[in-house]
């Protein structure tokens, strides 16, 4: 029992030594953990003659009981008093953490992601071409002469050049010029994606951006028909939208596309029969398409009695918006977070 009594204030004058967790955790070790000195005290009780085994039992136990309290209380003021040298240092602890920022892809980025991966599981290779791009691509190429009313100065922003050059150069309008650049460079079979971005010099509001996304679609081959045309862009707007919608093709004027095609998809608030979301329609407008006008394979240089195909372009931001519900395409470049953030 003198043993005991010794260990004891041995253990609280080093206990009253230990200064910090580190050093605290270190005493508990040695004198209360699992090979520590008090715990082989109990543990050795068994081989005391059974008259002392109480007694030292008992005082053994008050023992432990005791050191637990006092480092218990140690471990309190070590706390405290490293809480205090931090606020001593500016830091208020008491403070709520600061959650971290954590980035997030735009809602056009991942809506155009969605898209390219939908495309590839179809069979389209992915490809891209100049924002920046000549007169000759963006118009000429495409059957859109000088004096077509698309050509309008209002629709086109061009880049200041020196007086003596040629070829004039724009931001392009369309991701269709991206139909002849790939002809130009790959034979048929073609199966084409192409994102980007495209430019109009137009005055914003809720649906005009001078700036907007567009995915161009491009396949030609022996035998390829309006029926495939019809198949492939309806399965891709299924794939956005949900099984259960329906496409619609209305005729419509393309000069590089015969026949041309605009692409409607059901209004999903109304289901086709007409609301405000769809202005009274029943459908929205995803996309313009037709079949590869014959003369635009023969100036590329494909047997135009041979091959056939077919050409789309999606507008990327219109189908963000009929996916998420937004009304105004604005919200996609005002880089106000509050919106960004719901995405
Ligand atoms: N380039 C056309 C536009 O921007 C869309 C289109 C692409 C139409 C391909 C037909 C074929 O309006």
């Amino acid at each position: 029992m003198a043993d005991l009594e010794a260990l004891r204030s041995r253990a609280l004058i080093e206990l009253s030594a230990a200064g910090d967790a580190a050093a605290l955790d270190a005493w508990r070790l040695a004198y209360l953990g699992r090979q520590g000195a008090v715990t082989r005290v109990l543990r050795g009780l068994g081989e005391l003659p059974a008259e002392e085994r109480r007694a030292v039992g008992a005082m053994a136990n008050a023992m432990r009981a005791d050191l637990e309290g006092a480092l218990a209380q140690r471990q309190t003021e070590a706390e405290n008093a490293a809480i205090a040298q931090m606020e001593a240092g500016g830091i208020d602890v008491t403070l709520p953490g600061r959650e971290g920022l954590v980035g997030r892809l735009h809602p056009i980025t991942q809506t155009l992601r969605e898209m390219l991966a939908a495309l590839g599981a179809m069979g389209f290779q992915v490809a891209e071409g100049p924002e920046v791009e000549w007169e000759y691509y963006n118009f000429d190429a495409l059957r859109i002469p000088w004096y077509h009313p698309s050509r309008d100065s209002q629709d086109t922003f061009w880049l200041e050049q020196k007086p003596e050059s040629e070829k004039r150069v724009l931001l392009r309008t369309q991701t269709s010029p991206n139909q002849i650049r790939f002809m130009e460079k790959n034979q048929p079979p073609v199966r084409v994606a192409v994102p980007g971005r495209v430019y109009r010099f137009e005055a914003t509001d809720a649906t005009h951006e001078w700036m907007f996304h567009q995915v161009e679609l491009l396949a030609v081959d022996e035998g390829i028909s309006f029926k495939h045309m019809k198949g492939t862009l309806t399965q891709f707007a299924r794939a956005l939208f949900g099984q259960d919608r329906e496409v619609r093709f209305r005729c419509h004027y393309f000069p590089f596309v015969e026949p041309g095609a605009e692409v409607d998809i059901q209004c999903g608030l109304c289901g086709g029969a007409g609301c405000r979301s769809c202005g009274g329609e029943g459908w929205l407008e995803i996309a313009g398409a037709g079949m590869v006008h014959r003369e635009i394979l023969e100036n590329v240089g494909y047997d135009a009695d041979r091959y056939t195909g077919f050409a789309a372009g999606f507008g990327v931001e219109r189908i963000a918006m009929l996916r998420h519900g937004i009304d105004d395409i604005r919200n996609f470049y005002a880089n106000d977070l509050r919106f960004l953030r719901q995405f």
